[in-house]
């Protein structure tokens, strides 16, 4: 067992997640909002607000020529999967949306648990667990939801009155005969033009939104790409998938690279050296395979020509995850994947790197000033997003942080720390923003912002980043977890990406059989067991398979094990198996209360 962790379920079978349908969300948007001023589980408190006014800092930039809102959103992974992560996402202020990765093999079996963000941030959820066919969906409603959100009255205080444009952006993966594929060639078609998916979708907009059936509702759901290259891509193939998306699609696209760029000994001097984490095992053969820097040097530059040549916009993401050894043996795999603070040293060193590279004037960052639009994804939190912004990402998306207790509610105190950095600056936007902190990094005698940015969290800022500041492992209580009852710490709500757990106020009808004042139930049919609620949980033991786990498809319910409940919206329970079968009467009893069920 791994330290400070409960030991792991690797026997459990496979669920697949099941989305709810748009009717069914948008009814739960609306009785979670009329009863507890929440929506999907996010309180009206982390809803951001765009700044309006003279004063106002704007934080809006352009992603491959589209406006967009805010600089920040989900990277592609358990953020951007289900319609309701996207949601939470917007309403926390993202507006830059990186869609999970699609792959022609829609019908692998994820080994679990696939999440530790224990301390710093490992996985091994390395494809979508949705189909295709299922993802298009998925987008899809989150488009429609976010159109209507936009324009709903209850809604209009806390998101203002113009909360701003926002973009999808496709990511799929990852080779190129998987990339032509019918069924992916058809999903990215379907994207650029989803005109047949919402008018379908249209005829499922409950009630309660009638007044938006009709809505005017964009089609062209995604135009724009980024290529999740998988650990070893070849470098040849990388290009080929890059030239077949912008040539026969008709799309602009942004390449992730690796970390490896900078070489073995470059990323175990961050790793090892500047920052402490001497356990973590690198593996040589992943530098050997994956791109090198002079090779990605020259592949920027054609394929920056060759997306010119084309009317299109290209990019790189910085970067994608780090691979190693699974020296903890909590997740099932040889392998798994580093993200989160050591990952923002690396990839902003991989940026300095290219731009020592690079000619100048290639690279849009300050101090570069070219075309090549650098997204940035790597350890990106409250404390440095104004940095990030400042050395020229554009955007900055964000995956370990969100993980962490308190989940979606996190984007918008980063979007105030953000617009504050760009208002002490003296600028209300964040090309003046750049512009103060480029011209202070030259006073300093750095190159260029990333340059001082490195230098900062290498040198004096480095405690951020170092072993010493990430190994606390998270609170535990000498306490086995039980089905009733609980610290109440909300963890298990706020850290599931999918909202899959919710929380209900005790009924006094349960105040003498029960302890606590709030009960935690989850919904099964959005839990994929990816670990993360046991990781934080301060009690011992797996929430996701302990609190009162709920079904709303009775296949689903029959096919599954362990205690388990079938449930309707109207009628309560219907069925509890596994050992559950004692524990109906209370269950039914909190889902019958005033808050109760929020699935509708
Ligand atoms: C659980 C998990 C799943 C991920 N899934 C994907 C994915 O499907 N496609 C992809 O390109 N990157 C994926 N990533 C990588 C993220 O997009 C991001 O680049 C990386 O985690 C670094 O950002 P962070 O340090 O903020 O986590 C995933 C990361 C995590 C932690
Ligand atoms: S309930 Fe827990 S295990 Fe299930 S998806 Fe959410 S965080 Fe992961
Ligand atoms: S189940 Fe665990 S994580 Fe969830 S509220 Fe209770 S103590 Fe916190």
């Amino acid at each position: 067992m791994t330290q400070g962790l409960p030991p792991a379920t690797p026997d459990t079978p496979q669920p697949p997640l099941t989305p709810l349908s748009l009717g069914t969300l948008l009814r739960r948007i609306h009785h979670e909002w009329t009863t507890r001023q929440r929506i999907f589980d996010l309180p009206s408190a982390r809803i951001w607000k765009r700044e309006t006014g003279p004063d106002a800092v704007d934080l809006g930039f352009e992603f491959l020529g589209r406006p967009c809102a805010t600089p920040i959103g989900p990277a592609a992974g358990p953020h951007s999967q289900m319609a309701q992560n996207i949601v939470l996402a917007w309403l926390g202020g993202s507006r830059l949306f990186e869609l999970k990765t699609v792959q022609v093999l829609d019908d692998l079996d994820i080994a679990r648990p696939c999440i530790d963000m224990q301390t710093i941030g490992y996985n091994i959820e390395w494809s979508q667990e949705l189909t295709v066919e299922q993802s298009l969906e998925e987008y899809t409603k989150a488009w429609m939801i976010i159109h209507m959100l936009q324009r709903w009255e209850p809604l209009r205080d806390h998101v203002g009155a113009d909360p701003g444009p926002f973009v999808f952006d496709m990511s799929v993966g990852y080779d190129l005969a998987g990339i032509k594929s019918d069924k992916v060639a058809s999903f990215i078609r379907s994207m650029k033009d989803a005109t047949s998916e919402i008018n379908r979708l249209r005829a499922d907009i409950p009630d309660e939104f009638a007044k938006f059936r009709d809505l005017d509702i964009p089609a062209t759901i995604s135009d724009t790409i980024t290529l999740s290259t998988f650990h070893g891509c070849p470098p040849d193939e990388i290009e080929a998938i890059t030239r077949h998306l912008i040539a026969d699609h008709d799309i602009h696209t942004i390449v992730k690279l690796n970390p490896t760029l900078i070489g073995l000994d470059g990323v175990s001097s961050i790793v090892h050296d500047a920052l402490g984490y001497d356990y973590i095992q690198l593996k040589s053969s992943a530098f050997d395979e994956d791109l090198h820097l002079d090779r990605a040097i020259a592949l920027i530059t054609e394929l920056n020509e060759f997306a010119k040549g084309h009317g299109h916009r290209f990019g790189i993401k910085l970067t994608n995850t780090l691979v190693v050894n699974n020296h903890k043996s909590w997740m099932p795999e040889d392998a798994m994947y580093v993200s989160g603070p050591p990952l923002h040293v690396l990839a902003t060193a991989v940026l300095d790197k290219l731009l020592g590279g690079l000619a100048p004037g290639t690279l849009d960052v300050p101090g570069s000033d070219g075309e090549v639009m650098v997204s940035f994804s790597a350890g990106v939190t409250k404390g440095n997003v104004a940095d990030t912004i400042a050395m020229g990402a554009n955007p900055a998306t964000v995956c370990s942080d969100l993980l962490k207790p308190g989940g979606y509610g996190r984007l918008a105190p980063m979007l105030k720390a953000l617009s504050t950095a760009v208002a002490e600056s003296g600028s209300t936007s964040l090309a003046g923003f750049r512009a103060v902190r480029f011209a202070a990094a030259k006073t300093a005698g750095h190159a260029t912002t990333a340059a001082a940015h490195l230098a900062y969290i290498t040198g004096e800022g480095a405690s951020e980043y170092h072993l010493e500041d990430n190994k606390k492992l998270p609170r535990v209580v000498d306490h086995d977890l039980e089905m009733w009852g609980c610290v109440a710490c909300n963890f298990c709500v706020t850290v599931c990406p999918n909202d899959a757990f919710f929380k209900v106020p005790t009924p006094e009808t349960l105040a003498d059989e029960v302890t606590g004042r709030q009960q935690y139930l989850v919904l099964a049919e959005l839990c994929n067991e990816c670990g993360n609620c046991m990781t934080f949980c301060p009690e011992s033991g797996d929430p996701a398979q302990i609190k009162p786990r709920l079904f709303l498809d009775p296949q689903r319910f029959e096919g599954a094990t362990g205690q388990r409940f079938l449930i309707a919206p109207d009628s309560g329970v219907l069925a509890a198996a596994g050992g559950a079968e004692d524990h109906a009467t209370r269950v039914d009893q909190v889902l019958s209360a005033d808050e109760g069920l929020p699935v509708r």
